[in-house]
């Protein structure tokens, strides 16, 4: 295989040759598509730092779905902002809560699309951290109690999945007990498994008014700088029973994503968070590059380091231009 007898230049001359020996292929099959729930009614409110995604109120999240069904979506990723928050996250297992309502809203209305929730408490904190504190501090086991209580009453409103972001050491194992007591065997869950300390979350603090009141979120969530730390944090959550394991943020953590995939074979979900789809956006804004194309070729190379399935703010937007 050496130049001049192989130019692999041959097979690049035109798009029928380049789709043949295409190795990743980007589907609407692959895409779950976040959306905000916020209280009230007809609210659809832009978030400044997300270019085309909106706070919605439920009516507006039910239209959403059936938008997002009917482009071929087969799953939304509901993050809630409740009316009040407080110290003890109570709106985040309430039976009437904002993501309760959503959930029974959109599986009466659009049944036929996976409702996917996110499981964390910073939301729902006055303090904004992802747990309870204690002492100043995120007490590891009395969060759990919580969360495994939040995806229950997210079950119950009907939920098809479950993912807890929380970053909690063994909150799958609470989540699997506690949904498997209440009779939701059936439900799997998503385990934002590698889920790093990022700046790339900046957006999505705005969209989920979800900022930490003080300190950060480094005390639970992963080091960027660590690879196998990562590869530990997935054989946790797949020992304590995940059905889909998750890397996030996605594209600077490619390698994360490709270790994953090749070292454990549950399926695997990539999360482009806000930082991501804001620094694309806002290029596009700019004029400086090519949104469309930026969009695409971020998706493919998420796809191609290994994900099986990417979260992503772009769903809707993808889906529309593969359709065309
Ligand atoms: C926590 C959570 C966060 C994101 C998803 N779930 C924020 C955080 O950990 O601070 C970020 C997603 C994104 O940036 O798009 N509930």
């Amino acid at each position: 295989m050496n130049f001049p007898e192989y130019r692999p230049r041959r097979l690049r001359r035109n798009e029928n040759f380049r789709r043949m020996i295409r190795e990743t292929a980007l589907s609407v099959d692959h895409l779950i598509y976040p959306l905000f729930v916020v209280p009230g009614q007809k609210t659809k409110k832009p978030i400044d730092s997300m270019p085309g995604v909106f706070q919605l109120s439920v009516d507006h999240v039910v239209r959403e779905a059936g938008r997002a069904r009917d482009l071929g979506i087969p799953a939304l990723l509901l993050f809630g902002i409740p009316e009040e928050k407080d110290e003890i996250a109570s709106g985040a297992m309430a039976e009437g809560g904002i993501i309760q309502r959503a959930v029974r809203e959109i599986k009466a209305k659009v049944p036929d699309i996976l409702v996917v929730t996110d499981v964390c408490l910073c939301e729902y904190t006055s303090h904004g951290h992802c747990g309870m504190i204690e002492k100043g501090e995120v007490d590891n086991d009395m969060t759990l109690e919580v969360l495994a209580e939040t995806a229950v009453s997210h079950a119950k409103a009907g939920a098809d999945m479950v993912a807890p972001s929380a970053m909690m050491d063994g909150q799958i194992a609470a989540l699997r007990e506690g949904l498997d007591e209440a009779g939701f065997e059936a439900i799997p869950i998503m385990a934002y498994a590698a889920k790093y300390a990022s700046s790339f979350y900046g957006p999505f603090r705005e969209a989920a008014e979800s900022a930490p009141a003080f300190g950060d979120r480094r005390a639970y969530q992963m080091d960027p700088a660590n690879s196998d730390e990562a590869i530990r944090e997935i054989t946790l959550d797949v020992a304590e029973g995940a059905d889909i394991i998750m890397v996030k943020p996605a594209m600077p953590y490619l390698d994360i994503i490709r270790r994953a995939k090749e070292e454990f074979d549950l399926p695997l979900a990539a999360y482009q968070v806000s930082g991501e789809f804001a620094m694309i956006k806002a290029a596009a804004q700019m004029g400086w590059l090519d949104g469309e194309k930026a969009m695409f070729e971020s998706l493919t190379a998420i796809r191609r380091a290994g994900a099986d399935m990417i979260i992503t703010y772009f769903a809707a937007d993808v889906a529309k231009a593969l359709g065309k």
